[in-house]
């Protein structure tokens, strides 16, 4: 069981190294280091200075890796930048808006991902990895020089994954030519005439931890193709079985046709329209006002809600007719019924909440139904989906579980336990989004004295009393002490509190 982060450069009062989160399995194993501690950067500063910042930081990593991988070719460097500042200046949705028949544009003006389209003739050729447009207009004559077809009028190349700024990653993804040949009237045939347009992109990179998948590729499916209404067709690059199975709900909201595995598949798809890449806002989020029809993340999340639904209503026929069967005594349940519910997203290991079992106890006192969830890769979304969409509270650690958050019914409390060293992570992948999506969100920060580090070092080693400086030292002290080793007790008086709060607050709103 490999673990996986990468770090983060933060514009902050430093520069610092921080950490996404880890998932039950990987691709990658990146090692990261930190470039430059001296910058001192002001937390707002302006759009400007900071674009200035990412490109020295784009030319500092571009040495550092020149210089790692020259000193040490197992290292992979993984680089990622605090963007929620810069995002304004960020993509413009209609630099592409109108593309003539026979041509590409590529908009490039986002550091989180490319994306081209192509309008006119479009054929695949998986075998040379190529996107073909055909221009049947007398300029490309011009352009070209001659009327051989074989030369290409234009040639773009574009990796279709959406961590355009991390170079290890984005150097897994397979590359796709898209080019555009004049047409000399020669036939060329189609196996299959598609009438919607193509969305293609990459199921590779980060795929396998559950927080990639939604913040790297579903949530910007969902903001690339959600407005052609299901009539348009993916073809997936490194293409999963797997990911198509556990991801089937939602794709079936989102497109009618069946997904094209681009190198599986050598027959010639031919299109009028293909969007190749997809659009990417920010953290687990949306902003409605770059999205077409103003969608925003709560129509995500009600359309993650139409995906599962059928799945979970022949779920519950399923049990009704078990418990018909059986005879279940449905007082208990009745009973139950009026309590809010409060739902623990469970690890074990590292991370683990070492007395789980009290902090089960101490909710039912307090007057919770408490469920605890441990989902393992092999569980199916959808019966996720329908525990944490029936609670009012959901509370875990601090990793790529609580993507979950997004399972949450509106105006559900998250309360997001932060082990030492996390903080920042912790807030801008979970807390933020979370509060965008309209939780009320809680994060529990730890004391020293709740992690299990409190007994592995001295009461003043910074580990326990300054985690930033350690963190600033690299992602490998990250990743060894914070996220591998870590586990956390919870003071049961403290943590008390905020699930009171949260219980008069759910008694409240229902
Ligand atoms: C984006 O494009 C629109 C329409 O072309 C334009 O009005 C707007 O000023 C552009 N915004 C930015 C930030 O470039
Ligand atoms: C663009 O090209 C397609 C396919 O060649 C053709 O069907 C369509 O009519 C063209 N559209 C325009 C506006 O020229
Ligand atoms: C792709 O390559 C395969 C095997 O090399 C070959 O059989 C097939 O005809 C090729 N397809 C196209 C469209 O060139
Ligand atoms: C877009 O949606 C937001 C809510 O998500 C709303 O506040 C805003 O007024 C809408 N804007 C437009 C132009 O419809
Ligand atoms: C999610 O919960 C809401 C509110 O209880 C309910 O209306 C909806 O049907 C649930 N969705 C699914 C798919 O079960
Ligand atoms: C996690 O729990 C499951 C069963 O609840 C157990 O089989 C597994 O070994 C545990 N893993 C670790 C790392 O403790």
């Amino acid at each position: 069981m490999v673990k996986y982060q990468k770090n983060h450069l933060m514009y902050n009062k430093r520069i610092k190294e921080y950490v996404v989160d880890e998932d039950e399995e990987s691709c990658l194993v990146p090692f990261g280091v930190i470039c430059g501690k001296s910058s001192h950067i002001n937390k707002r500063a302006k759009p400007k200075l900071l674009y200035f910042v990412f490109l020295s930081l784009v030319f500092c990593s571009l040495i550092l890796t020149h210089h790692l991988l020259s000193s040490n070719s197992n290292f992979s460097l993984l680089y990622s930048f605090g963007f929620d500042k810069c995002s304004e200046a960020d993509i413009n949705t209609s630099i592409c808006s109108s593309v003539p028949n026979g041509t590409i544009c590529c908009d490039r003006s986002s550091i989180r991902s490319d994306i081209c389209i192509m309008r006119g003739d479009v054929r695949t050729h998986s075998n040379s990895s190529s996107i073909v447009l055909y221009n049947t207009d007398g300029l490309s004559d011009y352009l070209s020089g001659n009327d051989d077809e074989a030369t290409p009028i234009q040639h773009e190349i574009i990796r279709p994954y959406t961590r355009k700024w991390e170079t290890s990653v984005m150097n897994t993804i397979d590359e796709l030519n898209l080019i555009v040949k004049r047409d000399s009237g020669t036939h060329h045939k189609c196996d299959i005439q598609h009438d919607v347009p193509a969305v293609f992109f990459s199921t590779g990179g980060y795929t396998g931890n559950l927080y990639h998948e939604f913040n790297d590729g579903i949530l910007p499916l969902y903001i690339t193709c959600q407005h052609f209404n299901k009539k348009v067709v993916f073809v997936i690059l490194e293409y999963h079985g797997w990911w198509i199975t556990k991801y089937g709900d939602i794709l079936s909201q989102l497109s009618e046709y069946p997904v094209i595995d681009f190198s599986g598949d050598k027959r010639v798809h031919c299109f009028r329209e293909t969007i190749i890449g997809l659009r990417i806002h920010d953290e687990l989020s949306i902003d409605s006002s770059l999205t077409e029809g103003n969608k925003s993340i709560r129509d995500f999340h009600s359309l993650l809600d139409q995906s599962y639904w059928p799945r979970i209503s022949d779920l519950i026929q399923e049990e009704e007719r078990e418990k018909e069967k059986v005879g279940v005594n449905n007082n208990q349940i009745s009973k139950n019924l009026n309590k809010p519910k409060l739902v623990i997203v469970s690890r074990n290991g590292s991370r683990a909440i070492t007395n789980e079992e009290s902090v089960v106890k101490m909710a039912e006192d307090i007057g919770f139904l408490v469920e605890v969830l441990r989902p393992e890769r092999s569980t199916e979304l959808a019966k996720i989906y329908r525990v944490v969409n029936s609670s009012d509270v959901m509370v875990g650690v601090h990793g790529a579980a609580m993507t979950h958050f997004l399972f949450t019914k509106p105006g559900s409390v998250f309360i997001q336990v932060v082990p030492l060293g996390t903080d920042w992570a912790a807030e801008t992948y979970y807390g933020e989004p979370a509060r965008k999506l309209g939780l009320r969100y809680i994060g529990y920060k730890i004391w020293a004295k709740e992690s299990s580090l409190y007994h592995d070092y001295e009461k003043k080693d910074p580990i326990l009393t300054d985690p930033d400086s350690v963190n600033s030292k690299g992602w490998e002290f990250t990743k060894k002490i914070y996220l591998d080793r870590q586990t956390v007790r919870l003071d049961l008086t403290r943590f008390q509190k905020r699930l009171i709060r949260a219980y008069h607050y759910t008694i409240n709103i229902n």
